[in-house]
């Protein structure tokens, strides 16, 4: 009935051809014809099938007494409490930072891309998480980057062996198909999504149409198996995610690796997840034996932590997920020598850092039209949490007046365009983080202070607005 055949299609405005070219007729784009696998079918036949299922009466959407292809009409029904008792059958990786991204594990017939930059650590944390996964029933490791001595030189390297972890070094997709058909996983992973080929396309590997029909096959055996499927793919340094950004609306989660500016640590995001939350993170370390969890966040980054108050700094207590992470922020306030002062950020968002500057002139009387305003988080993080607004807002307050933040202070607070200090979710879980790593104050928000408990190993004084939390963390003007 139906049959396949490629076509090139504009990933722009749609139109197709069936020959590759430079520009799209329709659009008139550059470089944006796509080659694509399509099912050609006579006009009309799925509808003549869609009848012909009818016309068997029950028996056929029963799927008993037609002919087979008539079953894949009625396999889609089914019950929504038996659709969500599926669901929640989730299995552990057994690695707790990738576990905290999953939701506490990996359902059946998930499909989830790794990307990140080349050298990250994405083929050492699949090959860790792999060996995990092996114990829970045959893992298939397909690999068209490294050969088979390479992954399991790699594999010795890092102490990791398991009876049923398979390795497969091939880049064909009709091979590594077949290797599922052999070796049956209940998951797997294909690195990289970029080194396959179709066997249909004519296009290089790596290219938008192969990657996203490579996927896009792996995808539907993921789904018909209920194998979990894990993509690597790799992005380029400046952002560009050509490959693996075709891919995110078809695959169930999206995951991204990177460095965050940070020398040693890595960290994992979910972008999307059908399964699982996305505000989440993952933390590890790169060293000798491979990644390392990242369990203690605090711990790790106070060892960053300067702790000797000086004019600029200010700590913070942010929210990453479920998880308190104590982040110090840093402010630098000098004289401009340019015609426009010049305002940067690291870590923070510049425009949140603007409109908090913008605050501050307005209702501290902070002149800065002729200072540039250097602010960052120190450790390399790169956070949005708004809690973190009073540290920021008085660590450039500090550095312009000259002033430190008592190194016992901790400041907790989103701030308003009014200078108002506003309300902190989760603000016992992150007080109770500050106490444990040594903080004896805080400044909380006023509306906040009263309900909070007297028991939380910290001392709180609640600020109403910008005015009270200077005065209170810089001692009478
Ligand atoms: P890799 O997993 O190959 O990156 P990707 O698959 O994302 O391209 O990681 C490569 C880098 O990690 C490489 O620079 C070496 C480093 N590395 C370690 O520092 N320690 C280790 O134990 C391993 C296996 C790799
Ligand atoms: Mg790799």
């Amino acid at each position: 009935m139906a049959r396949l055949k490629t076509v090139y299609r504009c990933q722009s405005c749609g139109h197709s051809a069936s020959k590759p070219m430079g520009q799209c007729p329709g659009c008139s784009e550059w470089n944006t014809m796509a080659e694509e696998v399509v099912e050609t079918a006579r006009p009309g036949a799925l509808s003549e099938a869609v009848a012909a299922v009818h016309a068997a009466g029950p028996a056929g959407f029963g799927g008993q007494g037609g002919p087979g292809q008539l079953t894949s009409f009625s396999s889609a029904v089914t019950k929504l409490q038996d659709a969500n008792q599926e669901a929640e059958k989730r299995t552990p990786v057994g690695i707790s930072e990738l576990d905290r991204l999953f939701g506490g594990g990996v359902v059946p017939g998930q499909v989830i891309l790794l990307a990140g930059p080349p050298g990250i650590g994405k083929s050492t944390l699949m090959l860790q998480a792999a060996a995990k996964l092996a114990e829970k029933g045959p893992f298939l490791y397909a690999s068209g980057e490294e050969s088979l001595r390479q992954v399991s030189s790699r594999a010795k390297r890092l102490g990791l062996s398991s009876e049923q972890l398979y390795l497969v070094s091939e880049s064909s997709l009709s091979k590594i198909l077949g290797a599922m058909e052999q070796v049956k996983p209940w998951a797997m992973v294909l690195d990289s999504i970029q080194t396959v080929t179709h066997p249909l396309l004519a296009s290089s590997p790596g290219s938008v149409g192969q990657v996203r029909e490579c996927a896009a096959e792996l995808v539907r055996a993921a789904k018909s198996r209920d194998t979990v499927v894990f993509l690597l793919g790799h992005v380029t340094k400046d952002g560009s995610l050509a490959g693996p950004k075709v891919l995110e609306h078809i695959v169930d989660t999206v995951l991204y690796f990177d460095t965050e500016n940070h020398d040693l640590l890595r960290v994992l995001r979910a972008q999307k997840n059908r399964f699982g939350p996305t505000d989440e993170l993952g933390l590890f370390e790169m060293g000798e034996g491979g990644l390392k969890e990242v369990k203690d966040a605090t711990a790790f980054f106070a060892a960053e932590l300067g702790r000797a108050a000086a004019p600029g700094r200010a700590v913070s207590v942010a929210l990453e997920g479920s998880r308190p992470v104590l982040v110090e922020t840093q402010a630098l306030v000098v004289p401009t020598k340019y015609p426009l002062p010049r305002r940067m950020s690291t870590g923070l968002d510049l425009n949140r850092v603007l409109v908090l500057l913008a605050a501050m002139e307005r209702h501290i009387g902070l002149r800065l039209e002729d200072r540039d305003c250097f602010v960052s988080l120190a450790g390399g993080l790169r956070l949005k949490d708004p809690a973190l607004d009073l540290a920021a807002c008085l660590a450039v307050a500090g550095s312009w007046r000259d002033k430190s933040v008592p190194s016992d202070l901790v400041l907790l607070g989103e701030v308003s365009l009014l200078g108002e200090v506003g309300r902190v979710p989760q603000l016992e879980l992150r007080l109770r983080e500050a106490a444990k790593a040594g903080f004896k104050r805080a400044l909380v928000p006023a509306r906040a202070a009263k309900d909070l408990s007297k028991t939380l190993g910290i001392a709180f004084t609640g600020v109403a607005d910008l005015r009270e939390a200077a005065s209170a963390a810089f001692g009478a003007e």
